[in-house]
């Protein structure tokens, strides 16, 4: 085998060689490598067997893993000069000139590849496992190939529950369509021993008559089979779609807008309003309380206002706030329950009374206004 090697301005005759032997994929053979050429590069470059990869030449991906004396090594980080003697396989080596080899035949079936970069590391790495041992867990099989990398992630369907469940259904499958060939079968077990004693004509009459038997029920059986996986793949296919609560909540969050942060606005506004309420307390005519869970604060401007306004009102510690402002601003406070608590429920701040109070309303400024002139002529 001749090695070719990049020209560093070294003397060629100051070159050190090693002449090394070892076996690739069961031929034998005998190279002249430098002592620091790399495992990869001798297979790749020397021998020619492409099927190996080099994905980071780090000793990361994993897809340059080769089987040395049947131990997954990664080839990137092995001395060509450390397979002197050694038996080496490649992915090469896995399949015969006329079948692939089982795991080929897994991973195909399974959909274990995508772009296929990282699949030679890893089949080697699955082959290293199962050479010794032929029934890991699946915990044991993560570990193995934790060492490979593959970016396209194919290999999420081979280990995972759909693995599992694909593998599950196709052997309830097969047990299916089994039984009910063998429901067809078994009874005309007397007719096929008979086979020998019966002519020609009748014994293609007898068989065609089972074998069409035998369609017609696995048909039915594939029939019910197809039913059943469509509704389970709708139903898998729901269960994918569906959104978790956290989705949902996120999706809310995004189109109406942080719960949070809205409130809050909501609180900011309340304060706001509450402020703008208490400072308008000292401009009202009068405060109907009912007399201490609610606080109302009625403005009436004879001339100015064709009935009085709500300025300010309030449950509980807002009542109190509002009653409490009034006082330290000399605004009457009548206590009148039902009064208040109709007008609390029926007028909003900055409106005027409905006219339905007009009349009580108008009877309790009379007497504030009576009052304040009273108090004006002492
Ligand atoms: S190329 Fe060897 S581990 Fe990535
Ligand atoms: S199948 Fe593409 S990197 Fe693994």
């Amino acid at each position: 085998m001749t090695m070719v090697y990049a020209d560093r301005g070294d003397d060629a005759e100051q070159i050190p060689v090693r002449r090394i032997k070892f076996t690739i994929n069961g031929d034998k053979k005998i190279a002249e490598v430098e002592p620091r050429l790399l495992l990869s590069h001798l297979i790749r470059q020397g021998v020619g067997l492409t099927g190996t990869h080099m994905g980071c030449d780090t000793t990361n991906c994993g897809a340059c893993t080769v089987l040395v004396d049947g131990k997954a090594v990664k080839s990137c980080t092995m001395l060509a000069v450390q397979a002197d003697g050694c038996e080496v396989t490649t992915v090469e080596g896995l399949a015969t000139a006329s079948e692939l080899h089982p795991l080929q035949e897994g991973f195909k079936e399974e959909h274990g590849l995508q772009c296929g970069f990282c699949t030679p590391g890893m089949m080697l790495a699955a082959k290293a496992l199962l050479d010794e041992n032929p029934d890991p867990t699946e915990d044991e099989v993560r570990w193995a190939l934790s060492g490979n990398l593959c970016r396209c992630t194919g290999f999420k369907r081979m280990f995972g529950v759909e693995g599992l469940s694909n593998l599950a259904k196709g052997v309830v499958k097969i047990a299916i369509v089994g039984a009910a060939i063998w429901t067809q079968v078994w009874p005309e077990r007397g007719t096929i021993g008979n086979v020998l004693d019966t002519s020609p004509a009748g014994v293609a009459g007898d068989m065609s008559h089972l074998l069409f038997k035998v369609l017609i029920a696995a048909l039915a059986a594939l029939a019910v089979i197809a039913a059943g996986d469509y509704f389970m793949q709708r139903y898998r296919f729901i269960q994918r779609n569906r959104m978790s609560k956290q989705e949902i909540k996120e999706e809310f969050r995004q189109t109406e807008g942080d719960p949070a942060v809205k409130a809050k606005i909501r609180q900011l506004r309340m304060e706001r309003s509450r402020r703008r309420m208490i400072a308008a307390v000292p401009e009202a005519t009068v405060i109907i309380t009912n007399p201490t869970h609610y606080a109302i604060a009625l403005k009436y401007e004879s001339g100015k206002m064709a009935a009085p306004v709500c300025v300010a009102k309030g449950v509980d510690a807002l009542a109190l706030r509002i009653r409490e402002v009034a006082t330290q601003h000399d605004v009457p406070i009548v206590e009148n329950p039902p009064l208040a608590r109709a007008l609390h429920a029926t007028v909003e701040v900055d409106e005027a009374i409905p006219a339905e109070h007009y009349k009580a309303v108008a009877q309790v400024i009379g007497y504030v206004l009576k009052l304040n002139g009273k108090m004006r002529a002492n």
